[in-house]
């Protein structure tokens, strides 16, 4: 694997994230993705898409993804992405997210691919009956990322052997095509207790979308009777919240619960163990429940509101695209010029 350091990259910085069209957003989702997306938009410039292409990797309903898509897009807006600042739009309405995917297929190693937990969890038993596009899905996230030369990526902690990835791919290709610094080593920004949500009902497993158990995550659009309920019969241990931070070890469902309400109010384990610790989760269930209702309940409602008309959201997904393509077009032209494509 080749070894470039990011300073040999001298562009300006840039972020770019997404989330797949494939079923309802969680609050590992939000906590996560969404708002680190909202934070860093005014930081930098913000490129968010809908990751419609790497959702048919699996089967979705074709009469269904559109507004899976549209669902997402109305998420971003509703949890504070603003689409005056950031750039918002549905993947394969930017073709070249998929040229470059096959370019970076050509460039990253099978062995590379092979190491990829996630796709063996996607695939379970049954790898030879998953799809092509399952396992070459991370070549297309490096090529979503490294097309726009993004250089922050905010991401859960699910994704970071992905970002690993990228950055082989984009120093492999720096190194293979002597185009020193063409590509950024993008960063990824997963710190915070946000990173990595567990199910409500199993500390040691990630709240996940296709968790058969819609009471193991609470979902964006959840009402606040089912988010409080939700809480309440979450699983806990019998002890009462720790007193230290490292009370927290050994104890992956207290350690959740403790880990989200410190990404909810912006506070540290430490602060919610300063307040809470020593108390039964009788104390911190209701409180919990109260500040996921506070933040949450708002998302939820503005994107029932969004999405009970379509027109806006068509229209920031439409006026996004056409910035993402003239963002897109003139790095996947660099890039063609440098493989050494005819007219390129
Ligand atoms: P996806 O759609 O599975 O998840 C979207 C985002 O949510 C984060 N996330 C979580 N964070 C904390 N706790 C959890 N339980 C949890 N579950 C999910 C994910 O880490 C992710 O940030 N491959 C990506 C989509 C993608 C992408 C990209 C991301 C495609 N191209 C380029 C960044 C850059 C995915 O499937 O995310």
């Amino acid at each position: 694997m080749t070894e470039e350091t990011p300073a040999q990259y001298a562009g300006p910085k840039r972020v770019l994230s997404g989330v797949q069209s494939s079923g309802a957003l969680h609050l590992g989702n939000y906590l996560g993705a969404l708002v680190k997306f909202t934070r860093l938009q005014h930081e930098m410039d913000t490129f968010i898409f809908v990751a419609d292409l790497h959702s048919i990797t699996a089967w979705q309903e074709p009469a269904l993804l559109a507004a899976q898509t549209r669902e997402i897009a109305a998420a971003y807006i509703a949890a504070g992405l603003d689409p005056k600042v950031a750039t918002i739009f549905p993947q394969s309405a930017v073709p070249e997210h998929a040229e470059l995917a096959w370019i970076f297929n050509c460039v990253a190693r099978l062995g590379w691919l092979d190491r990829m937990t996630q796709f063996k969890e996607k695939s379970g038993q049954h790898k030879e009956r998953s799809s092509v596009g399952l396992y070459t899905y991370p070549v297309l996230q490096a090529a979503d990322i490294l097309l726009y030369k993004a250089t922050h990526v905010p991401v859960g902690e699910d994704q970071k052997q992905h970002l690993e990835l990228t950055r082989d791919i984009a120093g492999k290709f720096n190194h293979d095509f002597d185009a020193p610094g063409f590509f950024p080593l993008p960063e990824s920004l997963i710190q915070g207790p946000g990173a990595r949500v567990m199910s409500l009902r199993d500390g040691l497993a990630k709240m996940s979308k296709s968790d058969p158990s819609d009471a193991s995550r609470i979902n964006l659009m959840d009402d606040a009777d089912t988010i409080a309920n939700k809480i309440k019969r979450a699983k806990t241990d019998p002890l009462p919240v720790p007193e230290t931070v490292e009370g927290l070890e050994g104890r992956p469902e207290a350690d959740n619960l403790v880990g989200i309400y410190a990404a909810l109010t912006g506070a540290t384990k430490a602060e919610v163990i300063a307040e809470f610790g020593g108390k039964g989760f009788g104390t911190l269930k209701p409180a919990l429940a109260a500040v996921a209702v506070d933040k949450l309940g708002p998302v939820g409602g503005e994107m029932r509101r969004l999405m009970s008309d379509p027109t806006e959201i068509d229209s920031v997904l439409k006026a996004g695209a056409e910035k993402a393509r003239a963002a897109a077009a003139p790095v996947l032209a660099e890039t063609r010029k440098r493989v050494g494509f005819w007219g390129a």
